[in-house]
C-alpha cells in the first residue's frame, strides 16, 4: 500500500495532510510513515515463510533512533557497520544476539566494543582482519564468531558505485579462497567459524541475478561443508529494489515510465527461498532500502523560478546536502507537489541552494508548473537519505518527523546555529 497519497489535491502521508507538517515543522522535512515501515518489515519477513531464518536491518540505510526503535519492535535484526551504529542499534533496543558486524573496514575498538557487547557475528573481509579479531578476542579471553564475505565476482547491475560483488570490488574474499580462508581461520582459538556471507549490491532489479547468487553461494556451502567447515549460516545480504518511477500516480501527474524496476523484495525473497533452502542451514537478509525507502519523503518548499536561456529552473530550499542521491548516483527520484492545482505540465531543473551545479534534484523533468511558495515531495528519500545529508555550505540539518496514523511528531529536531 502507498502510505503517500492525495486526497483531494492534497498529499497527505497517512493520516497527516504534507502542507500542515511543513507550516508545523517547517521546511524543509523529512516525513516517514510507520505503518509503511511495519508492512515493509512485515512482508520482509512473510516473504521468508518456513525457511529457517533471520533478517537484519542495515542500520546504514536509515539511522534514525525512533525508525530502528520501531523495527527493533517488529522484531528484526540489526547489521551494523560501525561501533556508531552499535551504540544506536543497542539503544534502540536490539538484542546482542541479533547483530552482526559488516564493513571492509572495521577498527581494533569497534571490534573491542562488539566482542565486549556479544554481538552474533562478525562478517569478515580479510585475512588481516581475520588476526586482529583473534588478537582483540585473545586479549579479553573471549571467542569471536565469524562469518567470511565472499566476493561472488557477479555483476549485479546498476550504479557501479553499489555494486560490490565484481573483481575489481574492494569487499570480501574471492569465493574459490574461501576453503583456504576458513581452515585456517578454524585453527585460531578465539575464533569461532559460523558460515559465509556475501552482499553483492544495491538496487538490484533483475531476478536472474539473486538466481545465479543464490546457486553460486549454495554451490560454496555444500562444498566447505564436504571440507569439514561448519555452516551453520549463510547470510545472503540486502540488495532488493524498490520502485522510484512512478511511485505516486494520479491523473495529474506526469507518466513516469517504470523502466524494469519491478521486483519488489518479497517477490526477490520468495523466488530465491527454494535455491536457498538447499544450504541446509539458517539464511540471513540484510535489507536496508527496501524497509525503509518508500516509506519516506523529503518536503521542499519552492524559492524561486528563473529562465534561463535553455531551460526553466525550479529553486528549493532543500540541497545536496540534504539528499545526495540525485547528485551521486544520477538517481532517479519522483517529485510532486503537495498540492495539485491543475496546472500546465513543464520541463524543469528542480535544484538546491548549493554552490554547485551538481546540486540538484532532477534535470529536465516534467512537473506541474510550481510557483514560489509552492512546496513539492521528494518521494522514495526514506533510504539513505537523511544519513547522507551533511553541513556542506553550513547549511543545518532537516528535522524528522515520524507519522503514526494521523498523529506526527519530531524523531530529530531541526538543527540549530549552536551545531555548526
Ligand atoms: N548489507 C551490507 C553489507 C551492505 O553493505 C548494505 C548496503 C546492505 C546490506 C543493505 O543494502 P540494501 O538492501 O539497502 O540495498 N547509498 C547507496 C546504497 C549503498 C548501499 C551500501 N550497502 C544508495 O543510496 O543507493
Amino acid at each position: 500500500m502507498n502510505h503517500f497519497h492525495y486526497r483531494d489535491g492534497s498529499l497527505w502521508c497517512d493520516g497527516a495532510e504534507m502542507v500542515q507538517l511543513l507550516r508545523e515543522y517547517g521546511s524543509p522535512l523529512y516525513v516517514y510513515s510507520s505503518q509503511a515501515i511495519v508492512e515493509s518489515c512485515r512482508e520482509i519477513e512473510g516473504a521468508c515463510g518456513d525457511l529457517r531464518h533471520c533478517v537484519y536491518y542495515a542500520v546504514k540505510a536509515n539511522a534514525n533512533r525512533e525508525i530502528l526503535r520501531l523495527i527493533a519492535s517488529q522484531g528484526l535484526g540489526a547489521d551494523i557497520g560501525s561501533a556508531g551504529e552499535l551504540h544506536l542499534a543497542l539503544q534502540a533496543g536490539f538484542k546482542p544476539s541479533s547483530i552482526t558486524f559488516s564493513g571492509v573496514g572495521k577498527r581494533d575498538d569497534e571490534i573491542a566494543m562488539a566482542i565486549d557487547t556479544g554481538i552474533l557475528a562478525f562478517n569478515i573481509e580479510s585475512r588481516q582482519e581475520l588476526e586482529v579479531i583473534e588478537q582483540v578476542a585473545a586479549a579479553r579471553g573471549a571467542k569471536a564468531r565469524i562469518l567470511l564475505r565472499v566476493n561472488l565476482d557477479i555483476d549485479a547491475g546498476g550504479h557501479r558505485y553499489i555494486s560490490t560483488s565484481l573483481k575489481h570490488n574492494k569487499f570480501g574474499i574471492p569465493w574459490h579462497h574461501a576453503e583456504e580462508e576458513l581452515k585456517h581461520a578454524m585453527t585460531l582459538p578465539h575464533i569461532q567459524v559460523g558460515g559465509i556471507h556475501s552482499h553483492i549490491g544495491s538496487q538490484i532489479t533483475k531476478r536472474d541475478v539473486f538466481h545465479r547468487a543464490a546457486r553460486r553461494i549454495v554451490g560454496l556451502v555444500r562444498e566447505l561443508r564436504a571440507s569439514g567447515i561448519p555452516m551453520d549460516d549463510m547470510d545472503f545480504g540486502g540488495g532488493f529494489a524498490v520502485r522510484y518511477h512512478g511511485f505516486l500516480q494520479d491523473p495529474a501527474l506526469p507518466v513516469e515510465s517504470q523502466e524494469s524496476e519491478d521486483l519488489t523484495a518479497p517477490e526477490a525473497i520468495r523466488s530465491i527461498v527454494p535455491v536457498l533452502r538447499d544450504a541446509g542451514c539458517r539464511i540471513s537478509f540484510q535489507p536496508g532500502r527496501s524497509i525503509i525507502a518508500q516509506a519516506g519523503a523529503l518536503a521542499v518548499s519552492v524559492l524561486y523560478r528563473k529562465q534561463m536561456d535553455k531551460k526553466p529552473f525550479v529553486i528549493v530550499d532543500g540541497g545536496m546536502n540534504d539528499l545526495i542521491r540525485p547528485s551521486l548516483y544520477g538517481s532517479h527520484h519522483q517529485i510532486v507537489p503537495l498540492r495539485l492545482k491543475g496546472a500546465p505540465h513543464e520541463n524543469v531543473d528542480v535544484v538546491g541552494p548549493v554552490c554547485e551545479s551538481g546540486d540538484f534534484f532532477a534535470q529536465d523533468r516534467a512537473l506541474p508548473r510550481v510557483e514560489r511558495g509552492d512546496s513539492l515531495a521528494i518521494l522514495c528519500a526514506g533510504a539513505y537519505g537523511f544519513v547522507l545529508s551533511s553541513n556542506y555550505n553550513a547549511r543545518l540539518r532537516v528535522a524528522e518527523v515520524l507519522v503514526e496514523g494521523s498523529a506526527a511528531r519530531v524523531v530529530r529536531p531541526r538543527e540549530t546555529f549552536a551545531d555548526l
